[in-house]
């Protein structure tokens, strides 16, 4: 995610975009910048770093009237966070600067065509590449901006939203959108064009949603034309009124960012997929594997670093590369294994999971494992991490930023980049079958509309919830698969709502938990129908036999546990390797409501860091 802010009207421009760029910055924060045109100059200004640093850079520049900008703060995806690769990226001619929210899947070839066309590149972005793709339709085709914006979109493959600024035609902005969001208010002779509307609140209650695949051309005193980019038709604009408050935009109308961030699981999840699975040709593109996959297929072991809720993470990659791979992998907490002198062999792979990439535990784990020459491989979330700097190479979860301390879609979409790391290398060392390879290939695209599918149930989930507001204890159980997941769920629940809980593989319950089962005691049990389900089903029989109140997390059609838990929740049926990324979500759901009702602080728990970089 990246935050886009553009005005053009008969205010000074500078000021509104960059208030409104600080209004956005819970989109991303690593790198901002800002383009205007004033005097017949265009000027651009950037840096690494947050809004305020671009701002004080702006102070030492002389004032400008300008009554046109557009701005960006940045989440990177292409390219680390730095001044070249920030935005507004602009063409070769030096006419045409852009801002952009989202993933050029096919920058790559359209770059290299570029290339042979005589273009050259700054920065390591896709953004580069799709403006000076603009100006070469533009020389190419002799057509107006508009044109040559729709033209160009039309050949991009992935996701975007856009501002467009043509120093050749300054009293014009082109804005378009594919999969990420825009707003365009329209105020007294003047339009603002943003990622959501909080950076035009107090300007404007007039706004236009800008729709999927929609382009507006916005021109100083005119109305607003909107076109199709496929079919090229004009469509009416349809102008809202807004009723938000400025917090509630900026946490996209829900009430806390954790809420926002479950809720924007599905569309994570398919950031991570996008440009990576192409389920009908049965193809994984991970180009850090591919250039490494030699390390992989002659590891002995895979070994996997983590702290906090990423370390879940690699308990469920220890299950599913075993599975795929047959390459035996351990899972260790990176702040022991950086004090217990491990046993590292040079052609040992080492798998580091990291949100944030600057847990000071796992970056320290990192270093012992290079010293002994370990192959480190990062999964981030946070392009241009330390993590995703000190390791040999990786993958990126795009995830975009997550705000609420406790980790939801980050967790699910490292899920998904072991899912394609194991896939990948189960069919490159040939453990799993083609049509395995296949179904399974299938099936991962499929996962984002199972997640929106279990949200429908958020009604019943708040109403279980409200059963257990004023519970002290909790014990979450499952097995195989789900026995991460119940560790996960424990933790979402300690960390938001202050009650104690513990997860366990259900098998362990009899070995001591047990004896804490009375009526008292709420037992989650994850009960899916894949895996072990027979025997999960004997456990919840022995914690209903103590009189235990049973909240069960099951699959679409169960009748088993039906008969025997207080509360079902159901979720969509999936293959035992990826019920993780669907079991979780309605215990983080469930861990949400209870912290809600019980008035914690959701999204800033008490004695917690989102990035825990000391010791
Ligand atoms: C902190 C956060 C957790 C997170 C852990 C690891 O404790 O509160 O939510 O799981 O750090 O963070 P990382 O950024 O390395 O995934």
């Amino acid at each position: 995610m990246c935050g886009i802010v553009a005005y053009i009207g008969n205010k000074q421009a500078q000021p509104i975009v960059i208030k409104g760029l600080k209004r956005l910055e819970y989109r991303g924060y690593d790198s901002t910048g800002i383009s205007y045109f004033d005097e017949d100059v265009l000027h651009t200004l950037k840096t690494a770093g947050k809004v305020s640093d671009l701002q004080a850079i702006l102070t030492n520049t002389p004032e400008n009237g300008a009554t046109i900008a557009l701005g960006h703060t940045r989440w990177a995806t292409h390219g680390v966070p730095n001044d070249v690769n920030a935005h507004p990226q602009t063409s070769n001619s030096g006419n045409l600067v852009i801002v952009h929210n989202g993933i050029i899947e096919n920058y790559a070839s359209l770059k290299k065509e570029l290339q042979y066309r005589g273009f050259t590149f700054q920065s390591d972005t896709d953004t580069e590449v799709l403006i000076n793709l603009i100006q070469d339709v533009q020389d190419k085709e002799k057509v107006k901006l508009g044109k040559a914006v729709q033209i160009a979109l039309s050949q991009v493959v992935g996701a975007y939203a856009i501002v467009v600024f043509d120093r050749q035609k300054p009293n014009e902005l082109v804005a378009a959108r594919l999969g990420s969001p825009l707003a365009i208010g329209i105020g007294e002779n003047e339009f603002f064009v943003a990622s959501d509307a909080t950076p035009f609140v107090e300007y404007t209650k007039n706004v236009i949603y800008l729709e999927e695949e929609h382009l507006a051309i916005i021109r100083r005193n005119k109305a607003i034309k909107i076109r199709k980019i496929k079919d090229d038709l004009e469509v009416e604009p349809y102008v809202e009124k807004l009723q938000l408050s400025l917090e509630k935009i900026q946490k996209g109308g829900y009430d806390h960012f954790m809420l926002k961030e479950i809720f924007e699981q599905p569309t994570a999840i398919k950031d991570t997929l996008r440009g990576r699975l192409l389920s009908q040709e049965g193809v994984i593109t991970l180009s850090s594997l591919r250039e490494h996959e030699n390390r992989f297929l002659k590891a002995k072991r895979i070994l996997i670093v983590a702290c906090g809720t990423s370390w879940h993470a690699g308990l469920v990659a220890e299950y599913l590369i075993e599975d795929f791979t047959r390459i035996p992998v351990e899972v260790e907490y990176a702040s022991e294994f950086r004090y217990r002198n491990p046993i590292i062999y040079p052609d040992d792979v080492v798998i580091s999971i990291s949100q944030s990439g600057e847990t000071a535990d796992t970056i320290a784990a990192i270093n012992i494992a290079k010293e002994k020459g370990a192959f480190v491989y990062g999964i981030c979330n946070v392009v241009g991490s330390t993590i995703s700097r000190i390791t040999d190479t990786g993958c990126y979860t795009h995830a975009g930023p997550e705000i609420g301390v406790a980790s939801t879609k980050a967790f699910t979409t490292q899920i998904t980049v072991i899912a394609l790391i194991g896939l990948y290398l189960g069919k490159a060392n040939g453990t799993l079958s083609r049509s395995q390879y296949q179904e399974y290939v299938i099936e991962l695209e499929s996962l984002p509309d199972k997640v929106e599918s279990i949200f429908a149930s958020q009604s019943y989930i708040k109403q279980v919830a409200a059963s257990f507001e004023t519970s002290q204890n909790c014990i979450y159980l499952g097995r195989g698969y789900n026995f991460p997941v119940a560790l996960e769920g424990a933790l979402k629940l300690k960390e938001i709502s202050y009650i104690h809980a513990e997860g366990y593989p259900a098998a362990e319950m009899k070995h001591g938990p047990i004896a804490l089962i009375d009526k008292e005691m709420p037992v989650v049990v994850i009960a899916t129908k894949k895996g072990y389900y027979e025997k999960v089903v004997s456990n919840i029989q022995e914690i209903k036999s103590r009189e235990g109140r049973i909240i069960a997390i099951v699959s679409k059609g169960d009748i088993q546990v039906k008969e025997l838990a207080d509360y079902c929740i159901e979720i969509p049926d999936s293959s035992e390797s990826f019920v993780p990324i669907l079991s979780t979500i309605p215990l983080q759901l469930l861990s949400y409501f209870i912290a809600v009702k019980r008035g914690c602080n959701v999204d800033q728990p008490r004695n917690l860091a989102k990035s825990v970089t000391v010791e």
